[in-house]
């Protein structure tokens, strides 16, 4: 039996197309919001067919010292060409990208998590820190 955490790959996003990508300032001050950008295949586009795309992005708040993570925003995808012609149809196709607000007193370590309909969970991490 596999644990669900040994399942998880991370790599690099610039040489790895399923990995988040995060965008977010290091640092921001205390009662200021934090604006988290993530998509996938910023360096290296992933495919975007009814057969192969990423459906959702996950991101999710740790912050430091703490034991649970919080879930920021959920993203999903819905749309990848399907339609009632066939797969790759519809000229409609979700870009995996989605944006979310944060304010925290915390630092702490922002973590997205996508998932690839054909190539399974992908995880990336990036610290801020409130000053
Ligand atoms: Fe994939």
């Amino acid at each position: 039996m596999s644990d669900l955490k040994d399942l998880i790959q991370t790599a690099d996003w610039k040489a790895e197309k399923h990995v988040p990508v995060i965008e977010a300032q290091d640092q921001i001050k205390n009662g200021d919001p934090l604006t988290i950008q993530v998509s996938v295949g910023k360096q290296i586009a992933h495919p975007n067919t009814t057969e192969h795309h990423i459906r959702s992005i996950d991101l999710y708040f740790l912050p430091a010292g703490e034991k649970f993570p919080y879930q920021l925003a959920r993203f999903e995808f819905c749309a990848h060409g399907e339609s009632i012609q066939g797969p790759n149809t519809s000229t409609v196709f979700c870009e995996p990208k989605g944006t979310a607000m944060l304010k925290t007193s915390k630092s702490g370590t922002v973590i997205a998590v996508s998932y690839c309909n054909i190539h399974g969970i992908w995880q990336s991490a990036k610290q801020v820190q409130v000053v």
